[in-house]
């Protein structure tokens, strides 16, 4: 596995085999299974894809421009030598992990301004996230020019405005989705569990017990012939975010969601559904979300 922190060094690499296909995971760092499962994935997108070469690369940065003033950006866990272990085991051939020198070598004056769709859920509690996030992915690309990009479930509103950016764009990249990995208690892996103290730990899987409790209840409506109306859904979102809060939890939002443009649902629901959540628990903000 090669390891390159300037752009040159990387186009260079890659021109030494023109013809491979290349497949790519960008990341922050701080690896876990959920980040070497979409670089499996990413080989296996290779194989099927019936290049005879192809590259897995991966990237490695902590990217500033998505975090809020009052956010993590300074704490949040970099683990680059373990992060190389884990990218070499998962099969990776090349990582880009450039110095912010390297990505914004002067200040960024040029953004990616995605849809009104990046002030909902997350976007109202972190304004610019989708922002930030749409600005470094689209340089990523620039750099990297991979014919297929993998981004977990996990970040579910990121997911579909990376989707909305390469298409609107002409981007010619395939955004390949990948399926959350949780813990055996059902706790989603993120690089930001590892802020929770072992109580909050032992606390933590309530979210996404909550979500699958929230999914049984609209099952069981739809079950027994009900057709759920906005009231409904707002009832319901409520009684789950105070089921997370009366255990200590401060919940941002609890809300279902269609799955292809993430607003409301309409009455009668013909489209899919996904469960979408946001709730601090201590000074750590977990995120999750379960699709019907
Ligand atoms: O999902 C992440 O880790 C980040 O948002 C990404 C896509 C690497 C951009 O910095």
């Amino acid at each position: 596995m090669r390891i390159v922190s300037r752009i040159s060094e990387l186009r260079a690499a890659f021109a030494e085999a023109p013809s491979a296909v290349r497949a790519f995971v960008p990341t922050m760092g701080n690896l876990h299974e959920g980040h070497i499962s979409l670089m499996r994935q990413a080989r296996a997108q290779l194989a099927d894809s019936g290049a005879s070469d192809g590259i897995v690369a991966a990237s490695v940065f902590v990217n500033r421009l998505q975090f809020g003033p009052n956010e993590d950006f300074e704490r949040y866990p970099r683990t680059f030598e373990r992060d190389c272990a884990a990218l070499e085991a998962g099969g990776v051939d090349i990582v880009f992990a450039p110095e912010e020198s390297e990505l914004y070598p002067e200040p960024q004056q040029y953004y990616v301004d995605p849809p009104p769709a990046q002030k909902l859920l997350e976007g109202a509690f972190r304004p610019d996230h989708f922002r930030g996030v749409a600005t470094v992915v689209l340089k990523l690309f620039n750099i990297v020019q991979p014919q297929f990009a993998f981004f977990g479930k996990k970040d579910y509103q990121q997911l579909l405005l990376i989707r909305g950016m390469a298409r609107q764009l002409a981007l010619p990249v395939a955004i390949v989705a990948g399926e959350t990995v949780r813990d055996q208690d059902g706790l989603a892996l993120s690089s930001r569990n590892g802020y929770l103290s072992p109580a909050e730990r032992a606390e933590a899987p309530r979210l996404y017990r909550q979500l699958c409790a929230l999914r049984e209840t609209i099952l069981e409506h739809r079950r027994s012939g009900k057709t759920l109306g906005a009231e409904d859904y707002s009832r319901i979102e409520n009684a789950a975010a105070s089921g997370l809060d009366t255990h200590g939890w401060k919940t941002d939002y609890i809300s279902i969601r269609r799955r292809s443009d993430l607003q409301a649902p309409a009455s009668p629901e013909t489209d899919g559904l996904v469960i979408l959540a946001a709730s601090r628990l201590g000074a750590t903000r977990l995120i999750d979300n379960i699709e019907l």
